[in-house]
């Protein structure tokens, strides 16, 4: 799905499809040059659901060998995802014990999340636990997350696309878009 066929659901796109891909590529050499020579593939973790089509994106344009495991987690407390206790309502398949590990993201918002999930995982006994993270926002941070590679950083403002959701839709957007007010406050 493209931005010009949502008409008046978005206001204006932050990221096209090629800026997306640029940087994509652009870190996925990055990788490659960091990750060469490892014992074990990396170990890719994406965080259910928005990760999936920068996982995607991001593992294919990988050259280095890779394994992908998946988490889903959810944020406890009122309202959003503000409260910064975090629950796993899918783990990993894979032991960390010893490997070379890349969790990868949709974004990073307030950080707490990624901060929690870092953490989590560092318990676990891996060689290395780094942070790829297609999209953040500089202005919303609550947290401080050291994230090694970095797509793009875009406004503290109401994004959907390439895997952001508002209520489950427009993840498959192509582009990342500004969401009009009227849909979420209708
Ligand atoms: C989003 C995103 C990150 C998190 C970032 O997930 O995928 O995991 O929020 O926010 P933070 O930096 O403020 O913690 P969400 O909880 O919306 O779930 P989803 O990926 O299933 O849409």
């Amino acid at each position: 799905m493209d931005a010009e066929q949502l008409g008046n659901d978005l206001t204006h796109v932050v990221a096209t499809r090629e800026e997306l891909d640029r940087r994509i590529h652009e870190i996925a050499r990055e990788i490659d040059g960091d990750y060469a020579n490892l014992d074990k593939p990396l170990l890719l973790i994406g965080v259910l659901k928005g990760a999936v089509m920068v996982m995607a994106d991001l593992a294919r344009a990988i050259s280095v060998p890779v394994h992908m495991d998946w988490m889903a987690v959810s944020s406890y407390g009122s309202g959003t995802k503000s409260s910064g206790v975090v629950r796993i309502l899918k783990d990993l398949d894979i032991d960390l014990k010893d490997r070379h590990v890349l969790i990868v993201e949709d974004i990073l918002d307030s950080g707490l999340t990624l901060s929690w999930l870092i953490k989590n995982l560092k318990s676990r006994g891996p060689a290395s636990v780094e942070v790829m993270t297609m999209m953040r926002k500089p202005d919303a941070i609550k947290v401080q997350v050291d994230a090694k590679y970095i797509g793009l950083d875009i406004p503290n403002e109401f994004v959907v696309g390439f895997g952001l959701d508002y209520a489950e839709q427009y993840r498959n957007l192509r582009e990342v878009a500004v969401l009009a007010p009227h849909v979420y406050q209708s």
